[in-house]
């Protein structure tokens, strides 16, 4: 087994995993991403008991167990790019052995859920409603850094592409799955479906407009006419896609659940976002105990 570089898989003094400061026993196979590290322990308030937290950056850990299911929370910050890090290092904290820098001939799967917040498209999905992403739309470029093909739909790709009539140069848009034995579990009449589109910004790249003019103004129309096979583009966030991608590539599943608290068809936003998102917590915390 080639051992892997110390310049590529990166250690702390104590042992620890680079920029998450994780060791490989403290993190649990169910895992909760949130962005805001103040989030974490919005849920981990809700656990029978805690074992291990610490924090690095803006990467903040806390596992414990809930209902007596062992659970890690950690907070991923925003963006792709702090996804690719995340992702990369939970992986090697399971799959690689770090005596010896060569991954391990048996590998563990992670369940990952992300929990976190978006804007709606559609003026039927309002403020303080909860959504789950079957499929996500990354316009944001990171996840074209690895070799995709085996996990993208490349239907919907084509489809998104011209129905946009996407802008080349700001690169391919990928498309990639939720897990879908973790779409089956936490399916709910309470929570609505649908296609997030992944973005690697909040402002321009949303579709938002202060000072800055717009390579396409008219793209948040486009995105949300896009169906693919009865499924709507419903959503704008900025960390789905990459969250998908890179645990289909790496061999883990996931989900992403957001709790919607723009609604950019009609402007408004939510007066209670910290409301809709512990109802997106108890949720998501009682889904996956079931
Ligand atoms: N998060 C986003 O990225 N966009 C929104 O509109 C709301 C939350």
């Amino acid at each position: 087994m080639e051992k892997i570089k110390d310049s590529e898989l990166i250690l702390n003094p104590d042992g620890s995993v680079y920029h998450l400061n994780l060791k490989p026993e403290n993190i649990a196979n169910d895992i909760i991403f949130v962005g805001d590290q103040d989030r974490v322990e919005a849920i981990t308030k809700y656990f029978d008991s805690a074992e291990f937290s610490t924090q690095k950056r803006e990467f903040k850990t806390q596992t414990g167990t809930y209902k007596g299911k062992r659970l890690t929370v950690i907070s991923t910050g925003i963006g792709p790019d702090n996804i690719d890090i995340v992702l990369n290092e939970l992986d090697a904290l399971v799959n690689i052995d770090f005596a010896t820098k060569t991954v391990k001939p048996n590998l563990t799967n992670l369940n990952i859920v992300r929990v976190g917040t978006s804007g709606s498209l559609q003026e039927n999905i309002p403020v303080d409603s909860l959504l789950m992403s079957a499929f996500a739309i990354g316009t944001d470029n990171m996840l074209r850094s690895y070799s995709l093909q085996d996990v993208t739909n490349q239907a919907i790709e084509k489809a998104f592409v011209n129905h946009t009539n996407w802008d080349l140069s700001k690169g391919l848009p990928y498309v990639v799955a939720a897990d879908n034995n973790l779409l089956n579990k936490f399916k709910s009449d309470t929570v609505f479906e649908g296609i997030t589109v992944t973005a690697g910004g909040f402002y321009g790249a949303q579709g938002r407009i202060l000072r800055l003019q717009l390579n396409d103004e008219f793209l948040n129309d486009k995105i949300d006419s896009f169906e693919f096979e009865g499924i709507k583009a419903t959503n704008l966030e900025m960390e789905t896609a990459a969250i998908f991608g890179l645990s289909k590539l790496l061999g883990h599943k996931a989900l992403s659940l957001n709790a919607i608290v723009a609604n950019r068809k009609n402007g408004t936003f939510s007066t209670n976002p910290y409301a809709t998102i512990d109802k997106l917590i108890q949720f998501t915390l009682n889904k996956i105990i079931g």
